[in-house]
């Protein structure tokens, strides 16, 4: 399965076989890692794989997951990074994942002090992964997802390859499966929004950045597969412009 094939039949896995994945697999893991294109340019990052098994690494927290590999970003705190952090880390979550191995993401469990101290960068986000217990696919209409109806309005009448890649982006998992996004919808371009979080949930609003950068890639991996040219830009209008339930994050120009 290619990765734009696992976008639709992926799902969290959160128990896992402890066993050793051969050599091979995790150096093409990290190979992969180090290659991936960014949304952000220049961003800097570290990816940081921990073994789970012959010593017991520490992640803490009520939403901690055992796995027996873990892969950490790190990156360094610049205007977007989270996004970034996002669009890298659900490259990753789906290169694991079409090789038919189980993957969850790890927001809210910490790693501990140590592990956190050896990273390069501020300690981002991790990705729990290994041989899963159960099946690692699903079908799409399994996923626990808004309808179209609520994300998307069409401004025209678009291509399929459009709406397929507007599903694709409907399906990326999402923090407490949250769904962030929001999109705004004409012949050449997609407006990208993120809904608001009440003041009281402000510090979900770094998790939300996270979600959108998973969305993105999601969007952009469709858009390659279907050959869609796209590119990535921010309209100063809309940047500056006030909405009531949503914020502004980026357009995707198509040609
Ligand atoms: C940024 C992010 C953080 C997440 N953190 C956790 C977590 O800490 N613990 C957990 O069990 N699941 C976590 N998840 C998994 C989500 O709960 C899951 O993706 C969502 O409920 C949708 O389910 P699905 O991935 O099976 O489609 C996280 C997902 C994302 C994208």
């Amino acid at each position: 399965m290619n990765m734009f094939d696992t976008i639709f039949a992926r799902q969290s896995i959160r128990n896992f076989c402890q066993e050793r994945i051969d050599w091979e697999t995790l150096e093409d893991i990290l190979k992969f890692a180090d290659s991936l294109p960014m949304l952000i340019k220049d961003s800097k990052v570290e990816f940081k794989l921990v073994s789970n098994i012959e010593q017991k690494q520490g992640f803490n927290g009520p939403f901690s997951i055992k796995a027996p590999y873990y892969i950490c970003l790190s990156a360094e705190k610049t205007e977007d990074y989270l996004l970034n952090a996002g669009y890298l880390m659900q490259q990753l979550n789906l290169y694991i994942e079409s090789k038919g191995l189980g993957t969850c993401f790890l927001g809210t469990a910490n790693p501990g002090r140590a592990l956190k101290s050896s990273m390069k960068y501020d300690y981002v986000i991790s990705l729990a992964f290994g041989k899963s217990k159960g099946p690692v696919y699903r079908d799409p209409s399994q996923a626990n997802r808004l309808p179209e109806e609520d994300l998307v309005v069409y401004k025209e009448e678009v291509s399929s390859n459009i709406r397929k890649m507007l599903e694709a982006a409907r399906l990326a998992p999402s923090s407490i499966n949250n769904q962030p996004w929001r999109f705004v919808v004409y012949k050449n371009r997609i407006h990208v929004f993120a809904r608001k979080n009440p003041w009281f949930a402000k510090p979900l609003d770094r998790m939300k950045m996270i979600d959108m950068g998973i969305m993105m890639a999601n969007l952009l991996i469709a858009a390659e597969e279907l050959w869609i040219d796209v590119k990535v830009a921010k309209s100063d209008a809309l940047k500056n412009k006030s909405f009531p339930n949503n914020e502004y994050i980026l357009t995707v120009l198509i040609s």
